[in-house]
C-alpha cells in the first residue's frame, strides 16, 4: 500500500493555533514533519494537564506513536534545540528513536542572531537569526569560507566544521566576538554540543521517501504561515523561508501529496512590523504594539485597563485592546502584545486558492461572541477592498499600495457563547456564520477550536 501525506499550513500571519490542531489530528499519521523556519515558531500545546511551548520539534510530542521529523528546509539552533529536547524529557516524553533530523538542516550559529538583533529590529523579527542564517545557506561560501554549515557537517566532521566556524568569525564576523579566545570559546562550545544530537541525524536523503513507500502516512507542519512568506507574504515584513504548502515537498516527492489543510484564526492577530488590513485602529494600534514589543509585562499591564470601557469605546484601537485580552493575545515565547484585527474574508480566500487548501479549521471562533459586550453592529468581517476607489480582488504586492488599501466591513448578527462542542448543537446565527465563512473563502470549514485543549474542537463531519 502506497502512503500519502497531507500538508498543514497557517494561511495569516502565524498564530493560528496549528500547534493545537496537529495536536488534535496527529493520531492518523505515522510522521509529523517540519519543512521551514526553526526555533522562531512558537506552538503551544495542551494535553495529558501539561502545557508545552515547541519551537523546533513538531508538534506530535504528546502522541507517542508518531515519528518526528525535521526537514532540511529547516535551520537550526542546536544549543536551543538542546534545551527544547530537554523540556520535553522532563514533561516525560522520550523522543529516543523518535525523532530524526536531515542532515542538511543549515546551523544557525551566534552571529547569525547577533545581525538579526540589528538587522531585523525594523522588521520585528523574532530576533532568532533566522534572516541571516538562510542568507548564509544562499551565499553558500563567501571568499572560500563556507557559510552555509550543516548539522551534518558539524557531527560527521567536528573538527573541520570548528575550523568553517572560526574562520567566519575571525574573518567576516570578528566584530561580534571580542577577542581570539572568545572565538575559540564559542566554536568549540557549539561543536561539542552538536555531538549530543548525534543519535537523532538523518542522513539518507530518502528518509521520507522510504517510509512513504511502506505505507506510512506523513503530516507537514508548516511553520510561520502564508502572510509571511518571503515570496507571497507583505515583502519586506515577513520571514525568510518558504511558508506555502508547496514548499513541503523538499524531502519527499510531490506525487505524494493527498490534501492540504488550512488553519486560520477567527479573530486574526500580528506580531512584528508589516500591514496588516483588517487590524482594528490599524497605524494607532501598530505603532501601540511596536512601543511595547520589548516590554515583557504589557499582559499584567492590560490586565488592569478596564476592560468594559475599552469595549463599549467607539474608538476601534480599544476594542482590539480589549480583544486581546479577552484572547490572551501574547506571544508565547516574546511575550510581545500580537496586534489585533477582524477575520479578512478577501485575504483568506486568496490564501486558500494560492494553497489550494482542502480543508479549513478555524480556531478561537468561541472569541467572537465577544463582539456581543461591543457597540458595532455585530461581527465585524472584511469581505471588500477598494483602492482609490476601485474594486480591488487581491491583496497588493507593492507595499505602499498594501498600506492604502480600504477595507469594507460587513456585520454579521452577533453569537451566543459557544457551549457545546457539537456541530448540530450550535445555534443556527452561529452555523449561519460558519456557512458565510465557507461561502465566502469557497472552503469547507472542517473543525473549530473553542478553547486550548485537545478536547475543545467541534468538527463538522
Ligand atoms: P523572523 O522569522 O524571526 O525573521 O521574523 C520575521 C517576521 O515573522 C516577524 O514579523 C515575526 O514576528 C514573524 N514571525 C516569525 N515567526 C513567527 C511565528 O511563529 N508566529 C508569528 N509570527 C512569526
Amino acid at each position: 500500500m502506497k502512503g500519502y501525506s497531507d500538508v498543514l499550513i497557517g494561511l495569516q500571519y502565524g498564530d493560528e493555533g496549528k500547534g493545537r490542531i496537529i495536536d488534535s489530528i496527529a493520531h492518523k499519521y505515522d510522521i509529523i514533519a517540519r519543512f521551514n523556519g526553526g526555533p522562531n515558531a512558537g506552538h503551544t500545546i495542551e494535553a495529558e494537564g501539561k502545557k508545552i511551548v515547541l519551537h523546533s520539534i513538531p508538534s506530535g510530542v504528546f502522541h507517542r506513536n508518531t515519528t518526528l521529523y525535521i526537514g532540511s528546509g529547516c535551520v537550526v539552533n542546536v544549543e536551543k534545540l538542546l534545551e527544547e529536547l530537554h523540556l520535553i524529557k522532563n514533561a516525560g516524553i522520550n523522543l529516543e528513536g523518535r525523532l530524526h533530523i536531515s542532515d542538511r538542516t543549515t546551523l544557525i550559529l551566534p552571529h547569525h542572531i547577533a545581525l538579526d538583533k540589528i538587522l531585523g529590529k525594523k522588521l520585528g523579527t523574532t530576533s532568532n537569526g533566522i534572516g541571516p542564517a538562510y542568507a548564509d545557506r544562499a551565499i553558500r561560501s563567501h571568499e572560500n569560507i563556507l557559510t552555509n554549515i550543516h548539522l551534518g557537517n558539524i557531527i560527521a566532521t567536528p573538527e573541520k566544521t570548528k575550523k568553517d566556524i572560526i574562520q567566519n568569525y575571525r574573518e567576516r564576523f570578528e566584530k561580534f566576538f571580542g577577542t581570539e579566545q572568545d572565538i575559540q570559546h564559542t566554536a568549540e562550545r557549539i561543536t561539542t554540543n552538536a555531538q549530543q544530537l548525534k543519535q537523532y541525524l538523518s542522513p539518507d536523503r530518502l528518509f521520507l521517501t522510504q517510509v512513504a513507500q511502506l505505507g506510512k502516512k506523513i503530516l507537514f507542519e508548516g511553520a510561520q504561515s502564508a502572510g509571511l512568506d518571503v515570496n507571497h507574504g507583505t515583502v519586506p515584513y515577513v520571514t525568510s523561508s518558504h511558508t506555502c504548502a508547496s514548499a513541503a515537498y523538499t524531502d519527499l516527492p510531490v506525487n505524494y501529496h493527498r490534501k492540504t489543510i488550512g488553519v486560520a484564526k477567527a479573530i486574526m492577530s500580528r506580531v512584528g512590523n508589516g500591514p496588516f488590513i483588517s487590524e482594528l485602529g490599524r497605524e494607532s494600534s501598530e505603532t501601540y504594539c511596536m512601543e511595547n514589543e520589548g516590554k515583557k509585562h504589557t499582559r499584567e499591564v492590560e490586565q488592569h485597563y478596564d476592560l468594559e470601557k475599552l469595549l463599549t469605546s467607539p474608538n476601534h484601537f480599544d476594542i482590539g485592546i480589549a480583544l486581546r485580552i479577552l484572547g490572551n493575545e501574547y506571544g508565547a515565547t516574546t511575550k510581545r502584545p500580537r496586534r489585533i484585527g477582524m477575520l479578512d474574508l478577501v485575504q483568506l480566500k486568496e490564501m486558500c486558492q494560492l494553497n489550494k487548501v482542502d480543508e479549513l479549521y478555524l480556531t478561537k471562533i468561541d472569541r467572537l461572541a465577544d463582539f456581543s459586550r461591543t457597540t458595532l453592529q455585530g461581527i465585524p468581517f472584511v469581505t471588500a477592498y477598494s483602492l482609490d476607489g476601485e474594486p480591488l480582488h487581491y491583496t497588493p504586492t507593492v507595499l505602499a499600495d498594501h498600506l492604502r488599501v480600504q477595507p469594507h466591513t460587513t456585520y454579521h448578527p452577533n453569537i451566543l457563547p459557544i457551549t457545546s462542542t457539537h456541530y448540530q448543537d450550535l445555534p443556527p446565527t452561529t452555523q449561519q456564520l460558519i456557512k458565510t465563512i465557507e461561502e465566502h473563502t469557497g472552503c469547507h470549514i472542517r473543525g473549530m477550536g473553542i478553547g486550548p485543549q485537545r478536547e475543545q474542537l467541534i468538527t463538522t463531519y
